[in-house]
């Protein structure tokens, strides 16, 4: 187990949880968004309907899971960057996770007004209905549509890089850039309780 509240030099257990719960269930999210896309639209085949009402469910579960992360982040410490990074990777790297906060919120929050233009409704993880968030709209649900998938392909490219420099830092570099993101290892790479 490790520490519950962050520290300058490492994340703690919650902030790790919610980070790697979403960086397990946001791709799953993208993917079969994807897929969904591809698939048509009519026919007998209920397969669709069917990974659009789970691709819901779990979104909406991510943007819970997005608002306690944000509230984790403003009340604790934000762990320092590496110290040896330029200036530019420092800055970049604060803005790409700046990004991702945008992105958890805002990908849930279109396709909750997507189905709300559309007419469907949203339930959260199928226990009650959430409230319609606009009046239907074939002109607004296509137009979500739009800005919901472009904001998944930005969500995917940023994690590419983002976990490409994660690896790079802890393979090329060796230094505590990725340590201080995993359960039960310090920043210096000792066991800790
Ligand atoms: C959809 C996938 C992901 C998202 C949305 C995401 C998001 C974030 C965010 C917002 C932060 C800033 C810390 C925070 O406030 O919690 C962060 C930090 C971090 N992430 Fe990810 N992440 C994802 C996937 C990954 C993957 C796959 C890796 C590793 C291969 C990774 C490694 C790290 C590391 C090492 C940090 C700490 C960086 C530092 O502060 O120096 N992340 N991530």
């Amino acid at each position: 187990m490790g520490r519950l509240r962050n520290t300058s030099e490492r994340f703690g257990a919650p902030a790790i949880a919610l980070h790697w719960a979403m960086a397990l269930l946001l791709p799953g999210l993208i993917a079969s968004g994807l897929y969904m896309a591809s698939m048509p639209d009519v026919g007998f085949d209920t397969r669709k309907i069917v990974l659009i009402l789970y691709h819901k469910e779990v979104g909406i579960l991510a943007l819970a899971l997005a608002l306690l992360r944000l509230a984790w982040r403003v009340g604790n410490t934000l762990p320092a960057l590496v110290e040896t990074l330029p200036r530019w990777q420092q800055v970049s790297a604060r803005l790409v996770h700046l990004c991702f906060y945008a992105l958890m919120v805002a990908l849930p929050v279109t396709g909750w007004l997507m189905s709300s233009a559309g007419g469907f409704p949203v339930s959260f993880l199928g226990l009650f209905e959430l409230p319609d968030l606009i009046a239907p709209s074939d002109f607004r649900f296509h137009g979500l549509i739009e800005i919901h998938q472009w904001l998944g392909y930005a969500l995917l490219a940023l994690t590419l890089v983002h976990a490409a420099a994660a690896l790079r830092h802890h393979f090329l570099l060796g230094d505590a850039t990725l340590k201080k993101m995993l359960p039960g290892v310090s920043s210096q790479g000792a066991a800790f309780d």
